[in-house]
């Protein structure tokens, strides 16, 4: 069956920032029209970007951006819902301006850790004010104009990290250099140089390193559109992959930029047949293509620190389909999974087992032995949209009897998620 699925949340909440802050109307098509694009979109709306709801199924949006300074302090705290990407990158933004924000979030938002951007943004020179909990949402912050230059060393390879530091030092007039252990994400990279600033990166001492240098004192508007987004195709790939899409699932218009792909590698090596054609550049600056995933007998995998950034948010998926392949699997080197919307090492571990999986917690990671067993029981969803989908696959498998006790969770990044798993299952059966 040949799909499409909604517009790439990492890009997507990129593109509704960089077209706030350019100078003119930019034109962006291909949006996810889901929770966290949503909640992005209505905190650049309180910080006075008038941005029209976001159109549903990919249409064209017309963003009047305001400018590098044309943002003004919001009348209430940003509600970020879910979306750690658009807490994380607007802190950046709000921290080299002049302005007061106080962000807050569900709660699953406001578990998770917020001094790893925090703390570059002090040294940059704006004030952090944790409201109840050090490290934790809310929190207000007093921005500064100019921002101090930052060289800052990241001890983990993360994206919202980077993209949080190159944000405040284009806002805050400032250079900003990020080394990261490994290359995460390059998204904001990509799109800084189609708005007109100057970025460098390269492999460093220590890791990959990237540089906003002179940061310019307006931004070109875009004209973009967004690719499909690959963390969510690969919850229809994997089903494919296990047999539960009948002759297998092609996905059109998909963005197939490296540092996200690592998951068609890691389905490859389990024994899944994976072929994939990079159409075009776009304009979004981004790599797109088709990918086409038919069924294989699975056999067991292992996932370690090197790959892991590429698919930091498929390994949910990955465990899951280790539960169905032959052999024992390992995730290491991906400590990160327990600062994601949920801990992702424990909520997997634990919904594994409550279906009769055998798998374990590792502190960085996690081991599954998988197994043909009928796979039947509850699964906890713990606010987490890729855990309510991961077993959403499993539970799309024929013969299987598994309940996802909070489905609307998708809809963060995959509305229609549950509708597409059903046709899937349609199609595999000849309905
Ligand atoms: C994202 C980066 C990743 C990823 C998240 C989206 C982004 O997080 O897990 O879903 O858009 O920059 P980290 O950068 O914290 O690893």
């Amino acid at each position: 069956m040949r799909i499409r699925v909604p517009g790439d949340k990492s890009i997507t909440q990129r593109a509704l920032i960089l077209a706030s802050l350019a100078d003119g109307t930019s034109r962006l098509s291909g949006l996810l029209h889901g929770g966290d694009a949503e909640s992005t979109a209505g905190a650049l709306r309180a910080l006075g970007v008038p941005i029209a709801g976001l159109p549903v199924g990919g249409g064209e949006l017309l963003v009047p951006g305001v400018g590098l300074r044309g943002l003004r302090a919001p009348a209430s705290a940003l509600d970020m819902g879910n979306s750690g990407t658009g807490t994380r990158l607007l802190m950046g933004v709000v921290a080299g301006t002049g302005l007061k924000a106080t962000f807050t979030g569900d709660a699953s938002l406001r578990s998770r850790p917020m001094t790893r951007v925090g703390a570059p943004l002090s040294a940059m020179g704006a004030a952090i004010h944790w409201i109840e909990t050090e490290d934790r949402l809310p929190l207000e912050i007093d921005g500064c104009h100019p921002l101090r230059p930052i060289d800052w060393r990241s001890p983990v390879a993360s994206a919202q990290i980077k993209s949080a530091i190159l944000l405040a030092g284009l806002t805050g007039t400032a250079f900003a250099g990020v080394t990261e252990p490994r290359r995460s994400r390059d998204h904001t990279e990509r799109m800084l140089g189609i708005v007109g600033a100057r970025v460098v990166s390269h492999p460093g001492s220590g890791g990959w390193r990237v540089e906003l240098r002179d940061p310019p004192e307006r931004l070109e508007p875009l004209d973009f559109r967004v690719p499909g987004d690959i963390s969510s195709a690969a919850f229809p790939l994997a089903l494919a992959a296990l047999g539960g899409a009948g002759e297998g699932v092609e996905v059109t218009g998909v963005g197939l930029n490296r540092t996200r792909t690592a998951f068609l590698d890691v389905l490859a090596r389990m024994g899944a047949e994976v072929s994939r054609t990079v159409a075009d550049n776009g304009a979004s600056g981004e790599p797109i293509g088709d990918v086409t995933v038919r069924a294989g007998a699975l056999r067991a995998v292992s996932v370690d620190e090197e790959e892991v950034p590429a698919l930091i948010d498929e390994l949910p998926l990955v465990a899951v389909l280790a539960a169905r392949a032959e052999g024992e699997s390992y995730i290491r080197g991906a400590a990160e999974l327990r600062h994601k919307e949920s801990d992702r090492i424990a909520t997997v571990v634990r919904n594994l087992r409550a279906l009769g999986v055998e798998a374990d917690e590792l502190p960085d990671g996690l081991a599954v032995r998988g197994s043909r067993q009928p796979l039947v029981g509850m699964v906890e969803t713990r606010g987490d949209h890729r855990i309510a989908m991961a077993f959403g696959v499993l539970a799309a498998l024929p013969g299987a009897r598994i309940e996802v006790d909070d489905p609307g969770a998708a809809s963060v990044s995959f509305p229609g998620f549950w509708e597409l798993m059903g046709s899937l299952g349609d199609a595999a059966h000849g309905v």
